[in-house]
C-alpha cells in the first residue's frame, strides 16, 4: 500500500472563509476528508498536514523520508518564495506533485513563478479542489509505474 503525504501551506487553514470565489467553499477538514476518501478508494494511505510556519513544513517534509512514498503539496504563498521548501523536497527525494486551487499563471506576475515546478513530477493548477484529487491520483499512478519499472529491471 502506497503512503502519500498531502501538505498544505500557509493560509489554507482558512479555506471556506478565505476568498471563497477563488478558493472554494470547502473547509480544510472537509477537503482533507475527501482527499483521504479518494486515497482509500485507490488503495493508498493518506496523511494530511497544514501549517502556517515554513519551519514546521520543512520538519514535516523531512520526517517523510522513509515513511511516505509520495507527496502532494500546495505550498500556497511559499510556492513563489521558498528556497528551503525546494531544498527539503530535494533532500528527501520523494516523488512530489505540486497543486494549486487557483490557476497561478492567470494571476499576478509574482504568482507565475514556482520555485518547485522544475523539481516536481508534475504540477496541477487551477482546478479548485480537483487539483488535489488529481494530484493524489497522479502521484499514485506515478508510484505504480515506477514500481513496475523497478520490478521489470530486476527480472
Ligand atoms: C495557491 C496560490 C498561491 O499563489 C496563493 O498564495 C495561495 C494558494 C492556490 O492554491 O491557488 O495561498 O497556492
Amino acid at each position: 500500500m502506497f503512503r502519500v503525504l498531502v501538505v498544505h501551506g500557509p493560509n489554507l487553514n482558512m479555506l471556506g472563509v478565505r476568498e471563497p470565489a477563488r478558493y472554494g467553499v470547502l473547509t480544510l477538514s472537509e477537503l482533507d476528508d475527501r482527499i483521504i476518501e479518494i486515497g482509500k478508494k485507490e488503495g493508498a494511505k493518506i496523511e494530511t498536514f497544514q501549517s502556517n510556519l515554513e519551519g514546521e513544513l520543512i520538519n514535516k517534509i523531512q520526517s517523510s523520508h522513509g515513511t511516505f512514498d509520495g507527496m502532494v503539496i500546495n505550498p500556497a504563498g511559499l510556492t513563489h518564495t521558498s528556497v528551503v521548501i525546494r531544498d527539503a523536497i530535494l533532500a528527501v527525494g520523494i516523488p512530489t506533485i505540486e497543486v494549486h486551487l487557483s490557476n497561478i499563471y492567470s494571476r499576478e506576475d509574482f504568482r507565475k513563478i514556482s520555485l518547485l515546478s522544475d523539481i516536481v513530477v508534475g504540477q496541477i493548477t487551477g482546478l479548485g479542489h480537483h487539483s488535489y484529487f488529481l494530484g493524489v491520483i497522479g502521484i499514485l499512478a506515478h508510484l505504480k509505474t515506477q514500481a513496475s519499472v523497478t520490478t521489470k529491471d530486476k527480472k
